[in-house]
Order: C-alpha cells, then sequence, then structure tokens
C-alpha cells in the first residue's frame, strides 16, 4: 500500500512559504497539496495561479497536488497546468459533466481526481471510477484547515476500496480534513493512500517529524 502523506500548505505560514516548501523538500512528504477556494464553491478564498507558480521554483520532486473548490474548474484546467499542478482534483459537486472535466485534464497529460463532499455517496463514482487515478473523501465540509474529522469517512474508505478492487482499478483513496497522528495509521490501515494533513503539519513544533509519525 502507498502511504503517502500530501501536506496542505494551505496551513503554513504564507509569509514563510519558501520556507515551507524547503522544509517539505527535507522531510518524507510525499505530495504537496495545495487548495484553491473560490469563495462561491466553499465560503473562503485562498490564493491561486501565481503562488503556486513562485513555489514552483523552490520544490523538488514532490508533485503538486491541486485541489480545485471552485465553480466551473473545467475554465482554469490549462492555467493551473501551466503554474506546476501534476495533479487536478475536481468536485464532483462542482462539475455538471465529470467525464468530460477529467478527460480534459488528462489531456493536458497529467493525472486527474475527483473529490467527495462528506455527504456525496461513493456509488456516484461507479461510472467514471476508471477515469480517476485519485479519489479524495473530504473528511471534513471544504473550505478551512483545522476542522474536526468526520468519522464516518472511515465507512467510505472501505466502500470505495471494494469498487476499485472489483473494476480492477489502481485509483488512489486520498483522506481530506481533520488527518492527525492520531487517526493516520487508522486510516492507512481502512484502506486510504493518501492522507492530507494540514494543521497537523504546520502547527506543530517539529513538521518533519510529524510527517514521519503519520505514516507509522
Ligand atoms: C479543506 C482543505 C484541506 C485542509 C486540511 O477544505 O481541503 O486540504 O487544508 O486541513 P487540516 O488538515 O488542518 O484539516
Ligand atoms: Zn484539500
Amino acid at each position: 500500500m502507498a502511504r503517502k502523506i500530501a501536506a496542505s500548505i494551505l496551513s503554513a505560514d504564507f509569509t514563510e512559504l519558501g520556507k515551507a516548501i524547503q522544509m517539505l523538500n527535507n522531510s518524507e512528504n510525499d505530495w504537496i497539496h495545495i487548495d484553491v477556494m473560490d469563495g462561491i464553491f466553499v465560503p473562503n478564498i485562498s490564493f491561486g495561479q501565481p503562488i503556486i507558480k513562485s513555489i514552483k521554483k523552490l520544490k523538488k520532486d514532490q508533485p503538486f497536488d491541486v485541489h480545485l473548490m471552485i465553480e466551473n474548474p473545467d475554465r482554469y484546467f490549462s492555467d493551473f497546468f501551466n503554474a506546476g499542478a501534476d495533479i487536478i482534483s475536481v468536485h464532483y459537486e462542482a462539475c455538471r459533466h465529470l467525464h468530460r472535466s477529467l478527460t480534459a485534464i488528462k489531456d493536458l497529460g497529467i493525472k486527474a481526481g475527483v473529490v467527495l463532499n462528506p455527504h456525496t455517496p461513493v456509488v456516484l463514482l461507479k461510472d467514471i471510477l476508471y477515469l480517476c487515478d485519485t479519489v479524495t473523501l473530504m473528511s471534513v465540509n471544504p473550505g478551512f484547515g483545522g476542522q474536526k474529522f468526520i468519522e464516518n469517512t472511515y465507512n467510505k474508505i472501505k466502500e470505495l476500496k471494494t469498487m476499485i478492487t472489483e473494476q480492477g482499478l489502481d485509483t488512489l483513496i486520498e483522506v481530506d480534513g481533520g488527518v492527525n497522528v492520531e487517526n493516520s495509521g487508522k486510516l492507512f490501515a481502512a484502506g486510504a493512500d493518501v492522507l492530507v494533513a494540514g494543521s497537523a503539519v504546520f502547527a506543530s513544533e517539529n513538521p518533519i517529524q510529524t510527517i514521519k509519525d503519520l505514516k507509522k
């Protein structure tokens, strides 16, 4: 099993973003998770392409995992690709034509993912799973870091894992929100491949050690 950590820079100190990327370069972190929010799909605004482009100069081999919490994400796929995205994930709830969206991302030569809000059933992905390189299960309501983990996520992981196995796919299961050193082991054991961690990493006294601990 993959057991990857995707540190979310949403919780980093934005006055020291360069240092945050350098810290991640020197850690066992696997992917850099980038939360883009438009203030419409979610009740918060974060940052966009210019910030991603500038931190790209500093990163080494950790892929940029771009989580688009925006309406009509298709408008911006090529912009985020040009900014440095290696994976672009869109919300199921924001895409009327999900097949078209995922195909458009893959046509750029990068990986495509779908994100489900806590209330959205996994079964809705049955006929589109073959196009998903990753499926991200939101384990909080999207929009903010530092929220409490929703326990029903464990059921969704198991259900999604069964669907992936039944269809013979290698889709990775990502879990986003409220991940910490107390629940990470249980989440990996339940079938998660990638855990997003924002406040757990960046509010910690020793982020490099915390990333190590999250993988245990
Ligand atoms: C929430 C974002 C998350 C957030 C996670 O909308 O999608 O990626 O950064 O933060 P924590 O790990 O603090 O819950
Ligand atoms: Zn996210």
